[in-house]
């Protein structure tokens, strides 16, 4: 299978690096990848957001303010490569990682252009090398009604629909640094690719890898139009 993971930066990079889930993720990554092909596409998370908020108190627009998020998040990736013991420079568009990709059977990277998330880059990435899925792997159990930090009886839905998957995303935050579930570019590619997209968690490899295997699974599988 090709399977592309949006990893985000609330796992790998909560308020410092997590240099324990780097390992585990990279050991779990090295054995998915004996049999498929993987992408893994590193969000910011700390990092980015800390770079965000220098760049906007030096006057920064939202363009730069997103240079300094893409920058981080290729840092997280040059963290994880390193961890797998992948010495490539860290691609930086999605053609040159669609190359390494076909050459290596795995590629890692962050940010490419301003305007969306890591997560628009996996998605895209996923389209543009067939991928089976497209695991959005966070530090939540997937989408739920509203936010289950803030409401004790917050529901997890398992399968959801796009459009309404749509309607909670844009009913959030969209501002660089600030993307709280998916941002409107992640949700525009979705639409016309019909990619299949799991939102979980990825504290539990054990959970992610009955997801890539088919067996049952805690998250929420997004339903294409
Ligand atoms: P992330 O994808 O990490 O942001 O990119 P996020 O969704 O806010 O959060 P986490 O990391 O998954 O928790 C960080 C920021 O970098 C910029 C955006 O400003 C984004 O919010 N960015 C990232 C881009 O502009 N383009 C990219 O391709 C990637």
């Amino acid at each position: 299978m090709r399977i592309v993971f949006a990893l985000g930066g609330s796992v790998v990079c909560p308020n410092d690096i997590d240099e324990e889930y780097i390992s585990r993720f990279s050991q779990f990554a090295l054995s998915i990848a004996r049999k498929n092909t993987i992408g893994i596409v590193v969000g910011g998370g700390k990092r980015a957001r800390d770079a965000i908020k220098r760049a906007r108190l030096q006057g920064s627009n939202e363009v730069e303010c997103d240079y300094a998020g893409i920058e981080a998040s290729r840092e997280n990736a040059r963290r994880l490569a390193e961890a797998m013991g992948i010495e490539e420079p860290i691609p930086e568009t999605l053609r040159e990682a669609k190359q390494v990709l076909e050459t290596e059977g795995i590629v890692i990277m962050g940010g490419t252009e301003p305007g969306h998330s890591t997560d628009t880059v996996a998605i895209l990435l996923g389209e543009y090398i067939n991928a089976d899925m497209v695991l959005k792997v966070s530090d939540v159990d997937g989408v739920y009604d509203k936010d289950p930090q803030k409401f004790g009886d917050a529901k997890r839905y398992d399968v959801l629909p796009l459009s309404k998957l749509e309607k909670i995303s844009l009913s959030l935050s969209q501002r660089a640094g600030k993307y709280e579930l998916l941002d409107v570019m992640a949700i525009k590619i979705l639409r016309r690719s019909s990619i299949k997209l799991i939102v979980l968690n990825g504290h539990d490899l054990d959970n992610l890898r009955h997801a890539i295997e088919g067996k049952p699974f805690i998250g929420t599988t997004i339903q294409s139009p």
